[in-house]
């Protein structure tokens, strides 16, 4: 959709209500990866998503065996972050939540539904195995985005400036609380690291979309794409890709129109 007040906006930006949205998603995803030579797709986890993988579930479910079939013997994905020190045992790990909304329902082998292994005994050489591993598959096609409140994407945290690559990261207080409605309430039992794909592999991808929904996420989406690109809203780096999309329901583009 060009935008409504005719400015060059270096994105395009789709405003629909929630539900609409993770439609759209499901079928762009789905059409990306029944399309010949599927690139690799990129994941995220966090709450904004969960009715995109519902979803993407339905349409599958809706496909035909030979289809599905098809889907099962391409899928490659990568999931953008994992919490150190929480393993697929962990119902709060992103591991585990990818096979609950993902990997289950659509009947995918665990080997080509790529997260980083929190459980790794050596975080740093992890994240170095999880980048060759990526580029080794050929480097991202489509990567989904939420937006973390403090403006983060993946796990990467304020300051954070484009060239970052992947690697072991502090979760920032204001993360840890955002998260900690997957802990009990309990920001404290938030893990403190993680292991996050970086800004640079991000920014590598053939195309983005962001996916923001809810007032809360209003004013720090307005940040990351109406003012210049900074380290303290690392999301604004997506300004610079030349292909974005960005999905927001109507009170979240609240600062955008
Ligand atoms: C999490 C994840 C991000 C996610 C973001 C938004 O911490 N690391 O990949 O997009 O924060 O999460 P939510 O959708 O729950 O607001």
């Amino acid at each position: 959709m060009p935008p409504m007040d005719g400015s060059a906006r270096p994105y395009r930006l789709v405003v629909a209500p929630a539900p609409e949205l993770a439609e759209q998603l499901a079928e762009q995803v789905l059409a990306e990866r029944l399309a010949s030579r599927p690139q690799p797709l990129g994941l995220a986890t966090g709450a904004t998503m969960e009715p995109f993988y519902a979803a993407l579930s339905r349409r599958v479910a809706a496909l035909s065996e030979e289809q599905q079939q098809r889907l099962r013997q391409t899928w490659c994905s990568f999931n953008l972050d994992e919490y150190v020190g929480l393993g697929p045992e962990d119902p709060e790990s992103f591991t585990a939540t990818m096979a609950r909304l993902l990997r289950t329902p659509l009947g995918l082998d665990h080997a080509c539904v790529h997260c980083p292994d929190g459980l790794a005994d050596d975080p740093v050489a992890e994240a170095r195995r999880y980048r060759l591993s990526l580029a080794a598959a050929g480097g991202l096609g489509l990567q989904l985005l939420g937006l973390g409140r403090n403006g983060h994407v993946g796990f990467n945290e304020p300051p954070c400036g484009p060239e970052a690559g992947t690697r072991l990261i502090d979760l920032t207080a204001a993360t840890r609380e955002q998260n900690a409605f997957a802990f009990a309430g309990q920001a404290s039992a938030v893990p403190g690291q993680a292991i996050t794909l970086g800004l640079a592999e991000i920014l590598s991808a053939r195309q983005l979309v962001l996916l923001v929904t809810g007032a809360a996420k209003a004013e720090i989406l307005a940040r990351a794409l109406r003012q210049p690109p900074t380290a303290d809203v690392p999301a604004s780096w997506l300004q610079r890709h030349p292909d974005l999309l960005v999905l927001a329901d109507p009170a979240a583009a609240a600062g955008l129109l």
